[in-house]
């Protein structure tokens, strides 16, 4: 086997073949792979991604995530359950970069994968090892990205998928997405936290395989977004990055991503990460403030439904990648997030609301001069609009409770008549 799983706490090693998701001390597991006798460069990357609409149905090529196998998981064509996802568009906006106050800002948009979330890139590998390690079932707890992914690429696999959502607080779009691709969708009473700690109690007593981000090959997937990012700038790292953070299955994706490019030497120094949260959801955002001292909790309340988390799982590992990239963690308001939100969306970008949080923590950076005005930064936008359609309408109406919409574009009601037109447009 070319790579094993390793304990982030305590060091313990693991086959990758054995079905598990922490290790005995109960540290979670990283993927490891042979960094040095691994062959890739930059060359190699650039070659398969020229060579991608040559052979559209090779996940091989045509994958953003698969693309780079040696550095995730080293498979054969034939193994892997693929849309194919990533190939992310990075967007630079006039109106943004002057909202922001920022020229270098860019915005990659993980809303366009397959299923409207960066959660694709993960699943296609967790479903991928799913299938490899003959399981015929899987589960994830979910604010609704996480569940929408795994319930296609389970169906993309012929795998029967269960989903655990926290009652009455996933966004509309994501929840018809479960039900549509055949998900057995169970509510849970409670917050995502409670939907969490049961289906891993589930996995573990029924033999499903556990998809959330504690699991290490979502993880892999996921760094992908910074292989792609990075390739997309000419292998030039840009200053910051800067993501939402919710259960911190990003963040440890991230800093992962940035040490190995650096070990490797396809990359000559690590970016920064700010982690962004939202004010009533901030549990990592109280733990950096205490210097990292404790683990803190919190019952998280936030509009942005998708972040709506008192306690991240990959918590230890989202640490080691704050301390290795020298980054940080703001939190932001709701209100922020909305109106960030409503100049990303009238940019003609658009986003969910969480991915939002991402350009309100750059403006919140750059104006408090922890982000510098000559720096280059890429703000990473995690879903599609589509995905929450009701948050955004209640705020162009005014309807969202505790927020004042800056930037409300209400719709006219007008008679069917020259002249009401002509009064409605002024
Ligand atoms: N942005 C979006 C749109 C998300 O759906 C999530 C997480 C995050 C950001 C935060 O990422 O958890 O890696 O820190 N959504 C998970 C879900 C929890 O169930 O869909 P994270």
């Amino acid at each position: 086997m070319t790579y094993k799983l390793k304990c982030v706490a305590c060091g313990a090693e693991y086959s990758p073949q054995e079905i598990r998701y922490s290790c005995d001390c109960k540290g979670l597991l990283d993927a490891e792979h042979p960094l040095a006798s691994l062959r890739v460069s930059r060359e190699l990357f650039d070659r398969r991604l020229a060579e991608r609409w040559g052979r559209p149905f090779s996940p091989l090529t045509a994958s953003g995530v698969w693309r780079y196998r040696e550095l995730i998981l080293p498979l054969d064509e034939g193994q892997i359950i693929s849309r194919p996802e990533g190939n992310t568009n990075l967007y630079h906006s006039p109106q943004l970069s002057t909202w922001v106050g920022l020229a270098g800002l860019y915005l990659k948009h993980e809303g366009e994968n397959p299923t409207g979330s960066f959660k694709d890139r993960g699943m296609t590998v967790g479903v991928t090892q799913a299938k490899l390690l003959g399981s015929k079932a899987v589960a994830c707890a979910s604010t609704g990205n996480t569940s929408a992914s795994m319930a296609a690429y389970a169906a993309l696999a012929g795998l029967s998928a269960i989903v655990f959502i926290p009652e009455g607080k996933v966004a509309l779009g994501k929840l018809a997405q479960a039900l549509a691709y055949g998900a057995k969708t169970l509510e849970v009473k409670g917050n995502f936290d409670a939907a969490m700690r049961l289906v891993h109690r589930v996995c573990n007593e029924l033999g499903i395989y556990l998809l959330n981000s504690i699991n290490p090959f979502r993880i892999e997937g996921q760094k992908s977004i910074v292989f792609e990012m990075v390739q997309q700038l000419g292998w030039r790292v840009p200053d910051w990055i800067v993501l939402p953070a919710g259960n911190l299955g990003n963040v440890s994706a991230f800093g992962k991503a940035l040490g190995e490019l650096a070990e490797l030497g396809l990359i000559e120094r690590v970016s920064r990460l700010a982690a962004i949260q939202a004010h009533g959801a901030n549990p990592f955002y109280r733990s950096f403030t205490g210097g990292f001292r404790s683990r803190e909790t919190v019952e998280a309340q936030t509009l942005a439904t998708a972040i709506r988390i008192g306690d991240p799982v990959s918590y230890l590992r989202a640490v080691q990648a704050l301390r290795l990239t020298g980054g940080l963690v703001a939190e932001v308001t709701d209100e922020e997030i909305m109106d960030a939100k409503a100049q990303v969306d009238s940019a003609g970008i658009g986003c969910e609301p969480a991915s939002a949080a991402a350009v309100a923590g750059t403006k919140k950076l750059v104006r408090e001069g922890a982000i510098r005005p000559g720096d280059r930064v890429v703000a990473v936008l995690t879903g599609h609009h589509l995905k929450d359609p009701q948050a955004t309408l209640d705020y162009h109406l005014g309807k969202l409770e505790g927020t004042i919409p800056a930037y409300a574009n209400r719709p006219m009601v007008v008679e069917p008549t020259l002249e009401a037109v002509r009064e409605a447009l002024g």
